[in-house]
């Protein structure tokens, strides 16, 4: 089927990152999140994000107004019901994402094509509380989306070929790249990424190394852009945590078990970039280690 109007659900990081993709390469695009804040923040993100690809010469100015003006916001999920592709971008907790497609599916056209930002929940099990399991799909953006290259496909035990063709063709329409993963927890990138990021955390705690060393050592040993408590900061520890959780309980294998010290932040809340302090504190004019 062919796709032009996209609804996007979660106006968070990812959501509006998503958002901007999307109105970038000519979709109609319809913002949705319960908090009119957080709409109102989100195109306010969108529209700094493009002028930054506009300053830097990657997009002209007329460009970004026309995605600009592609980008519509709504409060109410019934408004979602004329799009041909919804993705989910909600909180990773699956009692949300199961309570936001429940009150979802009876506005959607039979041939709406719905889908999951989520990094590691069964996509097989979130599809099977909708009414249309054969059109449903995993579709993991990285984040930050306007940068990153990946998108992961995750097909869920129902789903059927022509959906994952037009997501192959959409991801495609974005000039990104898609990396099939089968459903399984974490998928691919989360279930090799995050037990590194574990792995450090668990380096700070026995004090092999500082946060510094521990990020130096990374960055330039191994050529990654960002050492591993540095992104962790960046994702978010909460999200970093609910990760582990999923691959501990779904793979019910103890070399996934969270470290106490990724426990111990998330419990101070110390979530990273997104709450000021996590690894390092972003308080100051520049990130300073918290240990
Ligand atoms: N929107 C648009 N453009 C953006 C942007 C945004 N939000 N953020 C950065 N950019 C652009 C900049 O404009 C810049 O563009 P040019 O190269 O054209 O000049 C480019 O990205 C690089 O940005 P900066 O120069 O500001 O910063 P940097 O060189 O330090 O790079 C980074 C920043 C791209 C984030 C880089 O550090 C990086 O790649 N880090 C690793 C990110 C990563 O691993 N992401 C995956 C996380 S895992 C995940 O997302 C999955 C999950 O489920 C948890």
């Amino acid at each position: 089927m062919s796709i032009q109007t996209v609804s996007v659900i979660g106006a968070g990081q990812m959501g509006n990152g998503i958002a901007h993709v999307f109105a970038l390469s000519g979709y109609d695009v319809l913002l949705n999140d319960i908090s009119q804040d957080a709409l109102n923040a989100a195109v306010a993100q969108i529209d700094r994000n493009l002028e930054r690809q506009v300053s830097r010469d990657k997009i002209s100015a007329e460009i970004k107004a026309a995605a600009m003006s592609r980008i519509r916001t709504t409060m109410k999920l019934a408004d979602l019901g004329q799009t041909d592709l919804v993705i989910e971008a909600a909180t990773e907790r699956e009692s949300v994402k199961q309570a936001i497609f429940e009150d979802l599916v009876p506005h959607l056209r039979p041939e709406t094509i719905l889908t999951s930002n989520t990094s590691s929940i069964s996509i097989t099990r979130l599809a099977s509380r909708t009414d249309r399991p054969e059109k449903f799909m995993g579709f993991h953006f990285m984040n930050p989306v306007p940068v990153m290259q990946l998108v992961e496909l995750i097909r869920g035990i129902a789903t059927d070929e022509p959906t994952y063709k037009s997501l192959l063709a959409v991801v495609e329409s974005l000039g990104k790249t898609a990396a099939s993963a089968e459903d399984f927890p974490a998928f691919i990138v989360n279930r090799i990424l995050m037990p590194m990021i574990n792995e450090a955390v668990y380096t700070l705690y026995e004090g092999v190394g500082s946060v510094d060393s521990i990020d130096k050592a990374m960055k330039l040993g191994t050529n990654h852009p960002m050492g591993p408590l540095e992104l962790a900061d960046f994702i978010g520890l909460d999200t970093c945590l609910a990760i582990m959780n999923v691959l501990h309980d779904g793979l019910a294998d103890t070399k996934y078990r969270p470290c106490p010290l990724l426990t111990k932040y998330v419990e101070a809340g110390w979530l990273g970039r997104k709450t000021g302090r996590g690894f390092y504190d972003y308080r100051g004019e520049t990130p300073v280690p918290t240990r």
